[in-house]
């Protein structure tokens, strides 16, 4: 069984820029710098065989390279104590396209559908008991955060293990954005 999920990562220097807002709040998991990721699709355990048709179905995506730019600081869930901290991705009409493009790939291929909508976000960490005052102050003080567009090349399928110390990540496949834009994407 693999743990799946299918991620865009982002480019050393805008990575660098997301983990610099990792610190200066108690009672948070941090994510490290290089777990830093986009989740376009969460998968969880496939067996080898399901492994296998994902691995080679998500081949077949054609789809051109495009940029996105990160803006903004948020919360999950909604309007509740919140959990997880993110950098929000400026609103990206290619990206949407592209995480439909993966679901119904994995649909074709069996999977359920994910059923709720697409959120892009990078998670910078997981909160525990964290005073909300505190996230507030957080999340205040990186209202303006807003990196430079970069371009969008390639997405992967990850695999991750969770072990006490948190997950392993490891790249289980790449691909490629290339081509143009075609009327079915
Ligand atoms: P995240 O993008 O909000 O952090 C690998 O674990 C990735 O898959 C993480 O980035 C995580 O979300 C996402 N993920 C993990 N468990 C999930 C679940 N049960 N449902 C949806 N996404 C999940």
């Amino acid at each position: 069984m693999k743990r799946l999920f299918v991620a865009v990562d982002l480019p050393p220097a805008v990575r660098q820029q997301v983990a610099s807002l990792c610190f200066g709040l108690p009672g948070v998991r941090w994510v490290p710098e290089e777990q830093i990721h986009l989740t376009l699709r969460f998968i969880g355990e496939v067996n080898g065989n399901i492994f296998h048709d994902i691995r080679e179905g998500l081949a077949e995506i054609r789809f051109p390279a495009f940029d996105m730019r990160l803006q903004g600081v948020g919360y999950f869930p909604p309007r509740r104590a919140p959990k997880v901290i993110w950098v929000g991705v400026e609103k990206n009409e290619a990206l949407a396209r592209l995480r439909n493009r993966v679901e119904s790939t994995l649909v074709r291929i069996g999977l359920e559908p994910e059923g709720r909508k697409f959120a892009p976000h990078i998670t910078l960490g997981r909160l525990k008991e964290t005073p909300l005052p505190k996230v507030a102050a957080y999340l205040a003080g990186y209202d303006a955060f807003g990196t430079d567009a970069f371009p969008v090349e390639e997405f992967r399928l990850y695999s991750s293990t969770l072990t006490s110390d948190g997950a392993t990540h490891t790249v289980e496949a790449e691909y490629p954005l290339q081509g143009p834009l075609t009327g079915d994407q």
